[in-house]
């Protein structure tokens, strides 16, 4: 009796599972054809497949079907990929009311959950419009006295393997360049792991970002306000106590002890001053009980510092990787960057200023090829909050159901970027951006939940490279294995090994 009941169970729960994998088909929906329990994303669990390329797989399987949009699962939850950049543009940007969230964890017990990158709904828009004074163009001014001043370490470290002649690991270097960038802009200090590679911040910040099919199984199956009452931390206990830990005695150092410093904290702090207005916070003027609410909290400031390290140190490092691992391997590329960077600092009597910057246009168009040809950030996600019918078909997309936008999908479209395995910085020249349609560009995602430091993110880079490209020439080095694989169980396009490089200073 007992086995039949076994039996029973196994048919009956194989069963529902079949049926769940007809979601989309039930709905009149094309759908990729799903793995029992793993839904479409077998090989990217397994870790056969990277995310990207699983993104590209899906991507290029709906546009060889001639399918705009279509549906996927991730393990049984039905995901919908849109293709179309109409929809795409409707989804993030025209009816974003209906599309506000990504549905990602948070709890009230794990502060650091609380940050813009989850928080939902109007917690969200208040908290946004307190944090986007942080990052606007007059205050990446403020800051790039400091980001410069950073890159002189980056340009010392680079000098010594250039003068000892041995090979350097790009990756590993720009990952601690940029850590320091962020630990100090983020979190008021001066860290320099770039010279102390075991340094306690570092050490700390990567183990936070390390891939964990545990973390992501307990998020995505249990119930969040039971992780919150079992104390759950996303990034453990050790590592939540440690950097709330930083940011209270950075505010208490500002507060009560009168320190400045041009960083994200300070521009935040700015924020609580009362009478202090800006034209995004409408919240500034919000009274309780008569008394005058606080633009924002010290628990805010703590929760966005914090996701600035998690949302900016390994995207930022990547991006810079993939702009050197490139220009390495395309000489001619590297010259004429290094051309304009000599005549633009020329017409600026040598002075690397904010407008220097914004000058060098073929900087630019590089960044942005090497953003399209890697995104950081391969995919986005949405959560339907609103029952939503895409314009155009018979489609509707039920409040709950995730939305899945395939950015490395778009950006390796031949329709969009001819040969778009060729790293080719023309495809940002105005004439061929002017010809590409809206919403086939999309590394800091877009409408009102693209990336807050977009600015930020891109002078990093810019200055960051810059600097390398203007002082050193860079080969790639034999020791680099090729082809380099991408990490098959990041969730950001990093690469797998090291990328080693020779290094000589332009005399
Ligand atoms: C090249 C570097 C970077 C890339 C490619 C990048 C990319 C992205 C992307 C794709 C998103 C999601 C956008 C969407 O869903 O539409 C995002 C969100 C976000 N990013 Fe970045 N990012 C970069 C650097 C940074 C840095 C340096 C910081 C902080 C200092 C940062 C902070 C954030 C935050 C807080 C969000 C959530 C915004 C919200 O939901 O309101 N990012 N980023």
């Amino acid at each position: 009796m007992f086995f039949e009941i076994v039996i029973a169970v196994i048919i009956g729960a194989l069963a529902y599972m079949k049926w769940i994998n007809t979601y989309w088909k039930r709905h009149g929906v094309y759908q990729l054809e799903p793995d029992l329990f793993f839904g479409n994303i077998r090989k990217t669990i397994l870790g056969k497949t990277s995310l990207s390329a699983g993104i590209l797989e899906h991507y290029n399987e709906f546009k060889a079907a001639n399918i705009k949009n279509g549906g996927i699962y991730h393990f049984m939850n039905p995901m919908y990929m849109p293709i179309d950049p109409g929809t795409i543009k409707n989804i993030l940007l025209k009816d974003f009311n209906h599309f506000v969230n990504r549905g990602s964890f948070h709890t009230k017990e794990d502060l650091l959950s609380m940050n813009l990158f989850n928080i939902e709904d109007e917690t969200w828009r208040n908290l946004r419009a307190k944090v986007t004074p942080t990052f606007t163009s007059s205050k990446m001014k403020l800051v790039f006295e400091t980001l410069v001043d950073k890159t002189k370490n980056l340009e010392k470290v680079f000098g010594n393997y250039a003068d000892s002649a041995e090979p350097c690991s790009i990756k590993d270097l720009l990952g601690r360049f940029t850590t320091d960038v962020i630990a100090s802009f983020g979190f008021g200090i001066e860290c320099n792991s770039l010279e102390d590679s075991e340094n306690i911040f570092r050490k700390v910040g990567k183990k936070v970002l390390e891939p964990s099919l545990v973390r992501y199984f307990l998020m995505s199956v249990v119930n969040w306000k039971l992780l919150g009452l079992l104390n759950y931390k996303r990034g453990g206990i050790k590592a939540s106590n440690f950097f709330i830990g930083l940011i209270r005695d950075a505010i208490k150092q500002r507060e009560c002890h009168g320190v400045y410093r041009k960083d994200f904290v300070q521009l935040m702090l700015e924020q609580k001053k009362p009478g202090n207005t800006n034209e995004n916070s409408k919240t500034i003027s919000e009274k309780s009980n008569g008394v005058p609410k606080p633009a924002i909290t010290d628990d805010e400031i703590t929760a966005q510092c914090c996701v600035f390290f998690i949302a900016g140190f390994e995207t930022s490092s990547t991006v810079m990787t993939f702009t050197l691992l490139e220009l390495a391997q395309n000489q001619d590329i590297q010259i004429k960057l290094r051309e304009e960077i000599e005549a633009v600092l020329e017409a600026h009597d040598g002075k690397l200023t904010y407008e220097a910057v914004s000058e060098m246009k073929y900087l630019e168009m590089i960044i942005s090829e090497a953003l399209r040809k890697y995104p950081p950030v391969p995919n986005l996600s949405r959560i339907c909050n609103k029952r939503y019918e895409v314009p155009g078909t018979d489609i509707v997309i039920e409040k709950g159901i995730r939305v899945q936008i395939p950015i490395f999908g778009i950006q390796r479209d031949p329709e969009y970027y001819p040969n778009p395995e060729v790293f080719n910085p023309e495809n940002f020249s105005e004439e061929n951006k002017a010809k590409r349609p809206d919403f086939t560009f999309l590394p800091f995602g877009d409408g009102p939940r693209k990336c807050i430091a977009l600015r930020f993110g891109m002078l990093q880079a810019k200055v960051g490279v810059l600097s390398l490209v203007k002082n050193f020439d860079f080969k790639l080095n034999n020791r680099t294995v090729l082809p380099l694989e991408v990490d098959k169980t990041s969730s950001i396009m990093s690469l797998r090994g090291d990328v080693w490089m020779d290094v000589k200073r332009i005399s």
